[in-house]
């Protein structure tokens, strides 16, 4: 497998073609960013812990019946992937409210609803990647209400096992987001990260944000909470 040009190039991400149309190479950057690019800087250390954070989730999933596009870890900042055709959504879990949430509906930061609750957002940067729901993606042509089914099922079935996997960590999974995206034989398929990036992770005794909420609130000490995260994966 031969990496060749490069495809997208995301905040914290970048995509490149190999010489196999059906795989890609994601190579995870330092760089993180936040509010929708108004806050940028470039963490030491993070590409190599989130690809190394992914790498372990996936895996865990994959071997727990969800299929990815992952392939294989290829060095420290490198993943090769099933190339997809990625739906533009973001499908977010809430176990717990906390940030966009809380602000927006005005509840405390913490509050553990009696449901779990999945948001939706269309990734559409000029808008601001706004909260849309079911109907908005059938109507937009994003999925078919059939495949919108199978892809909250399968997040549905994400949490349980990410949940599980960090409770038996000592971590409180507070929410994170997932994206999916379709294989050139139109399976769906989970894609991008879950990662620090992309999650909250919550110390389950001391409530200790073990996340990018860290930069985003500049709490300090960003590299070290994923450090832990990939130390308590890897225990
Ligand atoms: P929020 O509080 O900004 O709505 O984020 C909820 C969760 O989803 C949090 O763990 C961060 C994650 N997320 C992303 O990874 N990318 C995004 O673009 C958004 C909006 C959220």
């Amino acid at each position: 497998m031969e990496k060749r040009e490069m495809l997208y190039e995301g905040k914290a991400k970048q995509v490149f073609l190999t010489d196999d149309p059906d795989l890609i190479v994601i190579h995870y950057k330092d760089d993180a960013s936040a509010y929708n690019n108004v806050k940028k800087a470039t963490i030491e250390g993070k590409g190599p812990l989130n690809n190394q954070i992914s790498t372990i989730i996936f895996k865990y999933l994959m071997e727990h019946g969800i299929p990815t596009h992952f392939v294989e870890q290829l060095g420290e900042r490198d993943q090769l992937c099933r190339r997809v055709t990625i739906f533009p959504i973001e499908v977010i879990v809430r176990n717990v409210i906390a940030g966009s949430m809380a602000k927006r509906l005005d509840i405390s930061e913490g509050t553990r609803p009696s449901n779990t609750i999945i948001d939706i957002c269309y990734k559409k940067d000029e808008l601001g990647d706004p909260l849309i729901n079911n109907d908005h993606v059938v109507a937009l042509g994003i999925a078919t209400y059939e495949e919108l089914d199978e892809i909250l099922a399968m997040t549905r079935k994400i949490n349980t096992l990410l949940t599980d996997l960090f409770n038996g960590l000592g971590v409180n999974l507070i929410d994170f987001k997932v994206e999916f995206g379709k294989t050139s034989d139109g399976k769906i398929v989970l894609a991008d990260e879950i990662s620090p990036d992309t999650s909250r992770l919550w110390d389950a005794e001391t409530n200790e944000k073990l996340d990018k909420d860290r930069f985003r609130r500049d709490l300090g000490k960003v590299r070290e909470a994923y450090e832990e995260i990939l130390r308590r994966l890897t225990k």
